[in-house]
């Protein structure tokens, strides 16, 4: 079953634990976008702001690092409640021994593609990671369209995927729509991130079980 992850760069963070509360009962995931300035061009949130988060919800949170530099704040994120850690394989010049130390820190680590990387940069780590995140955008900002040539990195990385013991998730991160939503996951996807689709909804719940209809 395809899971959906609520991305919380689109909610009001001025309400942020009554919007967390909105998805809560449909969310498998809540995804929590970190971003430094300096990766990409915005500024979002710290280890304060997801152990916040983490106290208010016991849907597990699926950190993704836009940072450069994330080995220095793997301890922080595990310690503010993670369940899954990603970083970016282009800031990581020693991906292999970050990705063990997200692990050795007790968290799930995951890596995450630029829409522009070839899945090259991950070859070698495929069966080391419990997440590969394939951006559908480029990173930043919510709200941006989803670029049509990611269809066939995701259906490429599926097939790597089924030769691998175990299997890591096919994560897909922006641009997904109740629209488009079905034909990323029948290109295999196994967890979708949406963010404006899911909290600039009238009703973010309702979204989700609508996403879910389309995907099931
Ligand atoms: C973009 C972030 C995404 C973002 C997706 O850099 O990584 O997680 O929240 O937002 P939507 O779903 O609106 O494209
Ligand atoms: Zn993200």
């Amino acid at each position: 079953m395809v899971k959906i992850a609520p991305s919380v760069l689109s909610a009001d963070f001025g309400v942020l634990a009554e919007e967390i509360a909105k998805v809560e009962p449909e969310a498998d995931l809540l995804h929590v976008d970190v971003m430094d300035g300096h990766f990409v061009p915005n500024l979002t949130i710290g280890p304060l702001v997801v152990e916040a988060i983490h106290r208010r919800t016991r849907v597990p949170l699926d950190v993704h690092l836009m940072i450069q530099n994330p080995d220095r704040y793997i301890a922080a994120f595990a310690q503010a409640g993670a369940s899954y850690l990603s970083v970016h394989a282009e800031v990581c010049p020693h991906l292999h021994r970050t990705i063990e130390q997200i692990r050795e820190a007790g968290v799930k680590p995951g890596v995450a593609l630029n829409p522009s990387t070839s899945l090259h940069a991950v070859e070698q780590i495929l069966d080391q990671v419990d997440l590969v995140l394939l951006m559908s955008v480029n990173p930043g900002f919510g709200g941006q369209a989803f670029i049509p040539f990611v269809l066939r990195k995701i259906e490429e990385l599926a097939r790597r995927r089924q030769r691998l013991d175990p299997r890591p998730e096919i994560e897909v991160d922006g641009g997904i729509k109740i629209e488009n939503c079905r034909a990323v996951a029948q290109a295999g996807a196994t967890i979708l991130v949406a963010g404006s689709a899911i909290f600039g909804a009238p009703d973010p719940r309702a979204a989700i079980v609508k996403m879910r209809e389309q995907v099931a």
